[in-house]
C-alpha cells in the first residue's frame, strides 16, 4: 500500500515539503571543479542536466546562499564530473570542503581546469550564458571535449545516495 500523496501550494514556509518533492526526482551526483583565485575549487551538484546536442550544452544550478557562488558563476572555464558508484566519499567531502578532493592526483585540462580522476563521465566546458534561477542561478556551459567509460553511476534519491540496480526494466 502507498501513503497518500502530500499536496501543497509552495509559499516561504513549505521549503521542507519542496525538498522532499524535489527529492522524488532521482538524479546522478557530478562534482563541478574550477580554478579559483586561491587555488582549486569544487562543489557537489545533483542540479546537472543536458540541454542541447548542437551546439553541446550542460547546466548545474548554484545556489546563491553558497560561499561558492561567485566563482563558479563568474569563471571562464569549468569541468563537470558524473560520479561512479563508488565515488560517495568524494560526493560528501567535496560539499563540505571546497578542497575536500585530493590534491595529489588531481589533473588538469587542456584549459588549465582542475579534473578528478576515475570519474564516470567528464564534460570539459566554456561559460555559455548564466540566468537567474530565484535562489539558485542556472549556468549554461558548452562542452568543449567530452569523456566518458563504463561503470555504475553514483545515484541521489530523496536526500540519499543510492544503489542502481543493474535490472533492466526495458
Ligand atoms: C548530493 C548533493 C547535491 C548537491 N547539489 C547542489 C546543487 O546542485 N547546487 C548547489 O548550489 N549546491 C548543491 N549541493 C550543496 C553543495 O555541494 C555544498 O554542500 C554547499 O555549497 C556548501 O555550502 P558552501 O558552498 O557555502 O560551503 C549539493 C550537495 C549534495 C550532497
Amino acid at each position: 500500500m502507498t501513503d497518500a500523496p502530500i499536496s501543497f501550494v509552495p509559499t516561504g514556509d513549505t521549503g521542507r515539503q519542496l525538498r522532499d518533492a524535489f527529492g522524488r526526482f532521482a538524479t546522478g551526483v557530478t562534482v563541478v571543479t574550477a580554478q579559483g583565485p586561491d587555488g582549486p575549487s569544487a562543489i557537489t551538484a545533483n542540479s546537472f542536466a543536458s540541454v542541447s546536442l548542437d551546439p553541446a550544452l550542460v547546466l548545474w544550478s548554484p545556489s546563491r546562499t553558497s560561499r561558492r557562488f561567485d566563482l563558479f558563476t563568474n569563471v571562464t572555464h569549468y569541468a563537470i564530473h558524473v560520479l561512479a558508484a563508488d565515488q560517495h566519499d568524494l560526493c560528501w567531502s567535496v560539499a563540505k570542503d571546497r578542497q575536500g578532493f585530493d590534491m595529489d592526483t588531481l589533473g588538469r585540462n587542456e584549459n588549465g581546469v582542475p579534473i578528478l580522476a576515475d570519474c564516470l563521465a567528464r564534460f570539459d566546458c566554456a561559460r555559455y550564458a548564466v540566468h537567474d534561477g530565484g535562489d539558485h542561478a542556472i549556468v549554461v556551459g558548452q562542452i568543449l571535449r567530452a569523456t566518458y567509460r563504463s561503470g555504475t553511476p553514483l545515484a541521489f534519491y530523496g536526500g540519499k545516495m543510492v544503489r542502481l540496480s543493474e535490472e533492466d526494466l526495458s
